[in-house]
């Protein structure tokens, strides 16, 4: 009875260290993003590739891959569109960035890049994941913004041109003040003295 017991106790605490150990494997969340406000046919674009390791162990063997922009239609003047990291420990976040430039305008959808890593140490199978997807942009010809975004520049200059008044009058005022109150000064002496 007594050594049955015994058995009874190892077994669980050889349950609960075993339950300690294990440690979940790593898992990454993966976000794509772009980082302009407007797009612009020839104009950079620069897109960040966020990781970020939610695991309890190293990621290893880590492929990022987009395969999303066509040579057709993005140029690569940056960075990589294909990169590999050895490893990204838990709770470590790795970014990487690509600037591309669209030599066409029109809509594009903007889709998912995938990574690819192994979960843990004695793992054989790489895990696949995607990333978040920033979804359908329009990218604006050339013409078209430098239309839109030259007269800006006018803008501000008659924007300056118009609050002017807003500075000048306060200035006309107190000098119109001053100059009537000096008048009025000399009106005083003028009394005084006549
Ligand atoms: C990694 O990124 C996540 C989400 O952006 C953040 O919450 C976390 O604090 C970052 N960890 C480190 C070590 O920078
Ligand atoms: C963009 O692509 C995604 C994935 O292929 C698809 O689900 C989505 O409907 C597309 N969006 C548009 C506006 O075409």
């Amino acid at each position: 009875m007594e050594n049955w017991l015994k058995v009874c106790i190892l077994v669980v605490i050889a349950a609960s260290t075993t339950g300690n150990e294990e440690v979940s494997p790593a898992k990454l969340l993966f976000s794509k993003q772009i980082l302009n406000k407007y797009l612009v046919e020839g104009m950079d674009i620069v897109i960040k590739y966020s990781l970020f390791n939610v695991g309890g162990t190293a990621a290893l063997d880590v492929q990022l891959a987009d395969n999303t922009f066509g040579p057709l239609d993005f140029d690569v003047v940056g960075g990589q569109l294909k990169v590999s990291l050895d490893r990204i420990p838990p709770g470590g976040n790795a970014t990487h960035v690509v600037v591309l430039r669209p030599s066409r305008f029109g809509y594009f959808n903007f889709t998912a890049a995938e990574v690819s890593y192994l979960p843990s140490e004695d793992a054989t199978e790489a895990q696949i994941g995607l990333s978040s997807e920033p979804g359908q942009g329009a990218i604006v010809p050339f013409k078209e913004y430098d239309r839109k975004f030259s007269p800006h520049l006018l803008d501000w200059i008659s924007f300056a041109v118009m609050s002017m008044p807003s500075l000048a009058l306060p200035f006309a005022l107190w000098f119109s003040s001053k100059s009537k109150y000096e008048l009025i000064m000399k009106q005083k002496k003028d009394l005084k003295q006549g």
